[in-house]
This record gives C-alpha cells, sequence and structure tokens, in this order.
C-alpha cells in the first residue's frame, strides 16, 4: 500500500520536497500510524503545527460546525468569528489590527509590504534581515531570507534585502543606509537550527529602530503561537526586562490554525492604516473555517494551560537532553531551544551512517526506524516541534527512543 502511493507520488507530485519514504494514515494526539499500521511519537508535530495534536476532537467540531454553517464568504463582508480573532491576538500584543492571510510565506510578504508602503514617500524600501533567516519560499520570502540555497537559479531575486549576522546589533548599526526602511527578524531562527535572539538584541533593536525610524518586524511563525511558552517568543526572551516592549508587525501562521491553512499579521496601531483598501487583499485570508479553528485553539491553550505546559515539557527535554549530551558527546555536540522548540546538533560520521547524506537526516531516518517523527534542520541538527498538549509520559517516551536510537548509532 505505501509503495503503491509513494509510487504515484513519483508519478504525479511535483518533485520539490525530498520526502521520507513513510506513507501517513491518520494520527491522534502526538501520534501517527502509516499505512501499515506502524505507530510514530510525532515530535516534529508537522514542523511547529499541530499544536494540540493530531484529530483533536475539539478542532474537528468547530470545523464541522462551521463548514456546516458558513464555509466561505470573501473579504468583502463582515463576520463574527474573525472579529473574535482579531481581537483575541491583538489583546495577546498590543494595540493593531490584523491581517488574515493563507501561510507563512504571505505573512512575511505582508510585512514586506507594510515597510515598502510606509517608505515610499522617503524613496526607504530596504529590509534588514539575518543571516540564517528564513521567511517563506515566494520570491520575496527568498530574497529576504538569509539563506542562499533559497535564492540559488532564481536570479534576479527581487531588490532592497541586506543580510547581517544573527544576534550583533552592531552589524545592523552598520547595514542602515539612507533607504533602509525595515529589520525584520525571527524570535527564534527556526530552519536556521533553533538560534535564539538574546534579550539584549532584541532591545537593542527596538532602539536602534526606534532611533532611525526603522520599523521593527517580528517574524513569529515558527517560533510563536505558545510554542516557547508565551505567546510570542519576544515575551519569555525578555521576561521582566520587558517593559513596553514590542514590534511594529508579528507575523503568525503555522500553529495558528494547528493545521488549517492560515497566517496573520498583527500591525501595531500606529501603522495599522498604512495598508489601506486596496492595498492589500486575499481570497480565503481569514475565512470563516479557519477562524472558527484558531478561535478555538487559542480558547483551548488558555483553558489548559498550554503555554505553562510547554514551559515545563520544555525544560524537562532541556535538562534530560543535556543529561544525554553529557552521556554521549559523540553524538549530541550541543542542545538549544526554549520552551517546545528545541534544536539538538548532531555528530556524525558514524558506521552505519550512509555519509553521502547530512547527518541531520541520517539521524531523522534512524529515529524513524524507532517510531520517532522529528524535522531536520541545516545539515546537522534535528528538531522537537511537538504539540503544545504533549504529556511527560510522551515527552519520556521520545526521550526513550532517542536514547535507545542513540545507542544503536553508536555502537
Ligand atoms: C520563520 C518562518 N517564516 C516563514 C515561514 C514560511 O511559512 P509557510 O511555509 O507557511 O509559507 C516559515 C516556515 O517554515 C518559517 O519558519
Amino acid at each position: 500500500m505505501s509503495h503503491k502511493i509513494m509510487e504515484r507520488f513519483k508519478q504525479f507530485v511535483a518533485p520539490t520536497y525530498g520526502r521520507f519514504p513513510i506513507t501517513l494514515d491518520r494520527g491522534e494526539g502526538a501520534y501517527v500510524w502509516d499505512t501499515d499500521g506502524k505507530r510514530y511519537l510525532d515530535l516534529g508535530g508537522g514542523i511547529a503545527v499541530n499544536c494540540l495534536g493530531h484529530a483533536n476532537a475539539e478542532i474537528a467540531q468547530a470545523l464541522a460546525e462551521q463548514s456546516a454553517k458558513l464555509m466561505h464568504c470573501t473579504n468583502f463582508y463582515h463576520f463574527e468569528g474573525q472579529a473574535q480573532l482579531a481581537e483575541g491576538l491583538a489583546k495577546r500584543l498590543g494595540q493593531g489590527r490584523v491581517f488574515f492571510g493563507n501561510s507563512g510565506a504571505e505573512a512575511s510578504e505582508v510585512m514586506f509590504k507594510l515597510a515598502r508602503r510606509l517608505g515610499q514617500a522617503e524613496g526607504r524600501f530596504e529590509i534588514i534581515t539575518a543571516e540564517n533567516s528564513f521567511h517563506g519560499r515566494t520570491m520575496a520570502g527568498i530574497s529576504a531570507s538569509g539563506q542562499k540555497k533559497l535564492k540559488d537559479g532564481f536570479a534576479p531575486l527581487l531588490e532592497g534585502f541586506a543580510h547581517v549576522p544573527y544576534n550583533d546589533i552592531d552589524a545592523v548599526r552598520s547595514a542602515i543606509t539612507p533607504a533602509t526602511v525595515a529589520v525584520m527578524i525571527e524570535g527564534i531562527q527556526g530552519e536556521g537550527g533553533i538560534r535564539p535572539a538574546s534579550a539584549e538584541y532584541l532591545l537593542g533593536l527596538r532602539a536602534l529602530c526606534d532611533e532611525r525610524n526603522l520599523l521593527l518586524l517580528w517574524d513569529g511563525v515558527q517560533c510563536g503561537h505558545f510554542r516557547t511558552g508565551s505567546f510570542q517568543s519576544f515575551q519569555g526572551i525578555l521576561g521582566d526586562q520587558i517593559g513596553d516592549f514590542l514590534p511594529d508587525a508579528v507575523g503568525m501562521a503555522k500553529a495558528l490554525g494547528g493545521g488549517f491553512p492560515m497566517g496573520a499579521v498583527w500591525i501595531s496601531v500606529k501603522h495599522a492604516d498604512v495598508l489601506g483598501p486596496g492595498t492589500h487583499g486575499s481570497t480565503f485570508g481569514g475565512n470563516p473555517l479557519a477562524c472558527a479553528v484558531a478561535n478555538k485553539i487559542l480558547e483551548v491553550i488558555d483553558r489548559d494551560g498550554l503555554a505553562a505546559n510547554a514551559r515545563a515539557l520544555g525544560q524537562f527535554f532541556l535538562d534530560e537532553l543535556a543529561r544525554l549530551r553529557e552521556k554521549y558527546p559523540t553524538a549530541i555536540r550541543e542542545v538549544r531551544g526554549l520552551g517546545l522548540m528545541i534544536g539538538i546538533e548532531m555528530g556524525g560520521g558514524f558506521g552505519s551512517f550512509d555519509n553521502s547524506k547530512p547527518a541531520a537526516v541520517q539521524w531523522v531516518f534512524a529515529l524513524h526506524e524507532a517510531g520517532l517523527l522529528t524535522i531536520p534542520a541545516g545539515s546537522s541538527v534535528i528538531r522537537f516541534l511537538p504539540p503544545l498538549n504533549l504529556t511527560q509520559e510522551e515527552a519520556q517516551a521520545g526521550l526513550d527512543l532517542f536514547e535507545q536510537t542513540i545507542q544503536k548509532v553508536i555502537e
């Protein structure tokens, strides 16, 4: 069965992804099953998407009820679900308004357009982003992202993006030109290998952007929506130092819809009218189905204290992984992360590996065999991005499978 499906993929599906040879059939909570009946503990969470796990009954019910009531109505009209969701997101950030789209890349696009529109009168259009950043796969997204491999073969790229080393405020300062209009960063670089911003960097960026009249654009697509234990990661990174720190716009997607495709951008009240009527739009953005799901997710996260769960289980993972690192230093080089956004820098070159492939991919394969799904990042990092409602037992089960795999690989 799985073999036949994979063959049909080869024949009919565009080959843009390096897919693993797993054919999934169904899921329940933190587990998924393939078409041969093999069970996997899913610590990848669909790359930080399945925040309430698989086949969540409350999401399914919200979706079914909304689909029987009003599935789609275009953004020419109003409906309560979108108002409720915009209010729910704005309340967690500050005074501002929300634009809804369908994905993370589109959230980035909104922020680019916001910056360009704002700077246009003064001839400012340049956006400074970080090396190793990832902001999506559209032409503007790859132009903005600080990773060469995303851009190869797609010239000419969109002009007006400069990349500087991450967590280096002096590098940002030096890159500012009279044409600069914004700085855009991820709070924790996800695709770049789980690299958190420091509190000093964030405070420095805010001060610098204020001083030079630049927008601070926040890509919270992967690190947002409570993944790190707070709604947006800057809230956790800054903690007591937060004061009145706020970016000028915050991009969201992934866990916002928990598996229903959606994206959003919160824009601070000061700039909320920059993108006025006719300047941007989306047929499906924030449609009734998406909003019903996202509203339910916010309700469940609050009701079940899932931000606290992400903080507690995140610390548990970090402590246990540090212990495993001491025990297996050739396999685990470094552990980084915040909440349930964890990156593990893995060693390579083991005898059982096909060393023509990057170490990260080799480890992901080995973990599949043990029944554990994780997500590679770059050449040597694997990520844990599990559901926010993961239990302590499931976390322990994941660590056990991880340790067993390490033992098997390095023996
Ligand atoms: C930080 C960040 N921004 C943007 C995106 C693009 O999101 P999407 O794949 O939904 O377009 C991603 C996806 O991984 C991401 O991690």
